[in-house]
């Protein structure tokens, strides 16, 4: 009884996409700043990349982008430029390259590279004196990027 249970569900999670092959934040591969592959392995939901991209909490793009269909999020920067028309100035490889590591399109961009783990500066662990890389894990994840990349593919002018 468990163990048919058991088999269920994870035939489940597989129908549902949850092991598709995701690219670590070590292993993308750039190509004059763009990424051609799905870093999750699936396509991205528009919906929910919408949320991230106007959340303080998670992508908070609008602390340094204004984006007139997300009119309704208060204190937007002007930092960045206003990512409206931002699919029709960039591929979706080329999107998914700027919200992974800015840094690969735009060098000394201070926009942060949202799916990094490695080089960056950071204090070290007190206690053992090793450096505290490993235990940070990417600003959003591989279907976070891929959420993020389907929403900014909708805004054409
Ligand atoms: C700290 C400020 C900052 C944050 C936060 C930030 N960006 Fe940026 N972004 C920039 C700047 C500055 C540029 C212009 C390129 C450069 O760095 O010179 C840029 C460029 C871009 C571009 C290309 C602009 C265009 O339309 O031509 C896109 C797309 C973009 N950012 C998306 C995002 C998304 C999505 C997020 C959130 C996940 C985000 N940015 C978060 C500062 C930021």
């Amino acid at each position: 009884m468990k163990i048919s249970l058991i088999g269920a569900v994870a035939v489940s999670l597989i129908a549902s996409g949850a092991f598709a092959e995701e690219v670590l934040p070590t292993a993308v591969a750039y190509t004059d700043g763009s990424v051609e592959q799905s870093l999750s392995g699936t396509s991205g939901d528009a919906a929910n990349g919408r949320q991230i991209v106007g959340d303080k909490k998670q992508g908070n793009c609008v602390a340094c982008h204004e984006v007139a269909d997300l009119a309704d999020v208060p204190f937007q920067g002007e930092i960045g430029p206003a990512l409206d028309g931002a699919a029709d100035r960039w591929s979706e490889a080329e999107l998914r390259g700027i919200v992974a590591n800015a840094k690969m399109m735009f060098e000394d961009s201070m926009m942060p590279s949202f799916y990094k783990t490695e080089g960056f500066i950071r204090p070290g662990n007190a206690y053992t004196g090793e450096a505290a890389d490993d235990t940070f894990g990417p600003l959003l994840s591989a279907q976070q990027i891929e959420d993020v990349v389907a929403y900014l593919s909708t805004l054409k002018e």
